[in-house]
């Protein structure tokens, strides 16, 4: 899709539809010509209520949208308002729309305008697709800067189509991504972008010691993989390291799950995903920062392989003294069994930071629905930062405790610790899990198990994949102090 920003003046002529975001009990501001027509809508037709869009066949036609009240206008309304509006001119089969935006609007506008008109077609007939949105025409006050506004698009534009980006890779089932083809999208996004980008193949793996990664993996026939990526916009120094879960399919193992809605296991991959879509941002911005994305990857199947339960697998040792063992007692708690080894990997780079997403806990599910992810870690600063990202991104997060009797649920009788805690706080014993490998790096955990994905169409994101997390860590990283 492709953004023009311009000055109101003498544009309206040649675009067929002009978007008009209205607040509640105003009228926007138009040429002479539509003050008419405007005026002749009555309070039922359009009120500027959230959510209402009305289309006048004028010329060009106008699409009204409604924002509410302009005091509790925030970006995510604006994005809201702006995802609804796209998907309809899409379903009109509409190229090129023009839009009235303040300075202000010009970054949620165009983000939410380039993830409301992303659909995952790849296995659809082209028939079928309908024309996308070609171009929009961002007309600003007269007064407006239009070289800052150009530098928003650009950057707006260049995360959106990572995430985009995420959602295509994360879309994709797990006939077509498993370990070593993700490895290769890996491989591919780091030529693109001038990343570094190292592969532990299973051989690799035995030699390293990565016990966690080797176990989960062990029942496919599909190898696990643990892929680093590097970005070196400020070599000297410490990497902040971004570390995703990638369960390419999580049948649950010899743990096997039930297998009702097992199909969603696909975007158990969502994590690793989202830091792939990251460092894609990342490195197109050229932020001036040293990241390290690394992403454990394995699919998690029942066979004569398979780890099992009652197993002790020792961990990856990296710099400790000695390796964690665990006691695995549910094949199906995989993920923290698998990232333990990736966060050792990750504090052997001796970052500043550490911050991990993952698809992690259906108790998280339980506890915040798909509204919020769950963040945990063990520095206030490094939570509070990415909870002020989840605000201004609208991935929104919200913290659980990790207190010291949740650490102890996890203790266990022949190991260091056991894999799962029960039931009860099911999302905080596995970040008390993960807490077991960082020592005392700044670290936070993302439980993504509720928002990486939908089941129902959201204003700006159709069902699938969300690509939760790029536009999360890069707010996060953009501000970084
Ligand atoms: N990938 C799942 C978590 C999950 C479940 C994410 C549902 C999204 C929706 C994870 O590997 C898992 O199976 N966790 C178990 C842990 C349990 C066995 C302790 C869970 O949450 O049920
Ligand atoms: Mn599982
Ligand atoms: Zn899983």
């Amino acid at each position: 899709m492709k953004f023009r920003v311009i000055n109101t003046s003498g544009l309206l002529e040649k675009i067929p539809v002009l978007i008009l975001f209205c607040h509640e009990k105003e009228r926007p501001t138009l040429p002479a010509r539509f003050q008419p027509i405007l005026r002749r809508l009555t309070p039922k037709e359009f009120t500027g209520a959230d959510k209402q869009l009305v289309i006048l066949h004028t010329t060009p036609r106008l699409l009204l949208v409604g924002l509410g009240k302009p005091a509790e206008l925030t970006p995510e309304k604006l994005r809201r308002a702006t995802g609804l509006a796209v998907k309809r001119l899409c379903a009109l089969g509409i190229a090129n729309a023009a839009v009235q935006v303040t300075s202000e609007q010009v970054g949620p506008f165009v983000e939410a305008a380039l993830l409301a008109s992303y659909k995952f077609t790849r296995f659809k007939d082209p028939k079928d697709n309908h024309g996308a949105l070609k171009s929009l025409t961002l007309c600003l006050p007269k007064d407006a800067d239009l070289a800052a506004a150009r530098a928003v698009v650009t950057r707006a534009q260049t995360i959106a189509e990572a995430t985009n980006y995420a959602r295509d890779i994360a879309n994709l089932p797990g006939n077509i991504i498993y370990p070593e083809t993700l490895a290769d999208h890996a491989r591919q996004l780091a030529d693109e972008f001038g990343l570094l980008c190292t592969v532990l193949d299973k051989p690799a793996l035995e030699t390293g010691g990565f016990g966690g990664i080797l176990a989960v993996g062990s029942g496919s026939a599909r190898e696990p993989r643990l892929i680093a990526l590097e970005y070196k916009g400020a070599p000297e120094a410490k990497p902040i390291a971004i570390v995703g879960k990638a369960l390419t399919f999580d049948s649950g193992g010899i743990s096997i799950k039930p297998s009702e809605k097992m199909d969603e296991m696909k975007f158990d991959k969502c994590g690793g995903v989202a830091v792939l879509g990251a460092m894609r941002a990342i490195a197109a911005l050229r932020l001036p920062l040293h990241v390290i994305g690394i992403i454990a990857a394995a699919e998690n199947m029942p066979g004569g392989r398979s780890y099992r339960p009652g197993d002790i697998v020792t961990s990856y040792k990296g710099p400790d003294k000695r390796a964690v063992t665990i006691e695995v007692l549910n094949t199906d708690a995989e993920g923290r069994v698998l990232l333990g080894d990736a966060l050792v990997y990750a504090r052997e780079r001796a970052p500043q930071a550490i911050v991990d997403l993952a698809t992690l806990t259906g108790a998280c599910v339980v506890a915040l629905g798909t509204h919020a992810a769950g963040i945990l870690g063990n520095n206030d600063k490094l939570l509070d930062a990415i909870r002020a990202a989840g605000e201004a991104t609208g991935e929104r997060c919200w913290p659980l405790p990790l207190w010291q009797e949740y650490k102890d649920m996890i203790k266990s009788d022949v190991a260091d610790i056991k894999n799962t805690g029960g039931r009860n706080g099911g999302a905080i014993t596995a970040a008390a899990f993960l807490a077991k490998y960082v020592g005392d790096i700044p670290w936070a955990h993302v439980d993504i198990a509720g928002t990486a994905w939908t089941t129902e169409e959201k204003p700006y994101l159709a069902k699938g994949a969300t690509g939760f997390g790029v536009r999360l860590l890069l707010d996060l990283l953009q501000s970084w102090k």
